[in-house]
């Protein structure tokens, strides 16, 4: 395990605990729920799912009450035991998403949200990903994009880490914020169809209450018309039924 994967790993074995604090209250579960609709609209409902970088198990269990089956994998054993605790009937396992240990064809659906960022190997989860779907299956990402505001993200995290704030903000992880070209590129790449990215959430929990309140109410306005400004990326994408017999075309949703 490099630095870098250990370092996020002690990260979120440390928040743990407070993790689902943030989306709780009135502004997370709004963010989070919105986030959690895009990934979701991407799915037929009651399939079996694996959620990488599942965390506490918000995706999972937002998965299961729409009446599905689900099952997640994390590197952090703090993150693992609260997802657990959560939700009972699901199993969790402790990994990283660059490497699934399940067998070929053995989910409907993957997903991902708010984790693609840390991945140091991008690529190689989307072969397992790939591998692991059934033919035809779908996968679904949410990361943060890079726009105005997340551009300043990196300098922000190694100021906070630099004052000891960690736990009121985020450490420097050495994340990666994509564009949908790029996300598409990589779905693309590695031969999934139907690929579409498209930006959502411009009403962020972080944002101060006066702003967010704003931001929510133009939210629908942004995401339809100047996308480039809401924060985060939903880029989905289907896996073939058999190879050679269906073009990449773009999905328009
Ligand atoms: C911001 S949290 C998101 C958790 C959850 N998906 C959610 O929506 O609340 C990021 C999660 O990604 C996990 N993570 C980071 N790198 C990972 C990797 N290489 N493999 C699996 N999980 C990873 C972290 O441990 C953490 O639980």
């Amino acid at each position: 395990m490099t630095t870098a994967v250990h370092k996020v790993r002690s990260h979120y074995d440390e928040v743990a605990e407070v993790y689902d604090h943030r989306y709780d209250a009135n502004r997370g579960k709004f963010y989070y729920n919105n986030i959690s609709h895009h990934v979701m609209e991407r799915f037929q409902k009651g399939g079996r799912l694996l959620d990488l970088g599942c965390g506490t198990g918000l995706f999972v269990r937002h998965y299961v009450n729409e009446g599905g089956e689900a099952v997640g994998i994390d590197i952090s054993r703090g993150m693992i035991g609260k997802a657990s605790d959560k939700c009972g009937s699901s199993d969790f396992t402790i990994g990283t998403a660059e490497v699934l240990p399940f067998r070929d064809g053995s989910f409907d659906a993957v997903s991902s949200l708010l984790s693609f960022s840390y991945l140091k190997h991008p690529e190689k989860t989307l072969a397992e990903t790939y591998r692991v779907l059934r033919p035809g299956g779908s996968i679904a990402i949410c990361t943060l994009g890079i726009n105005l505001f997340t551009r300043g993200l990196p300098a922000i995290y190694h100021i906070s880490e630099a004052m000891n704030l960690k736990k009121a903000c985020f450490g420097a992880f050495g994340e990666r914020y994509y564009s949908v070209e790029e996300m598409e590129q990589l779905l693309y790449e590695a031969g999934f169809i139907e690929v579409h990215g498209k930006r959502c959430s411009f009403a962020h929990y972080n944002l101060a209450r006066p702003i967010y309140d704003i931001a929510k109410k133009i939210e629908p306005f942004v995401e339809r018309n100047i996308p480039y400004l809401a924060y985060n990326i939903c880029a989905s994408g289907r896996k073939t039924f058999e190879e050679g017999t269906e073009s990449p075309k773009k999905l328009e949703i």
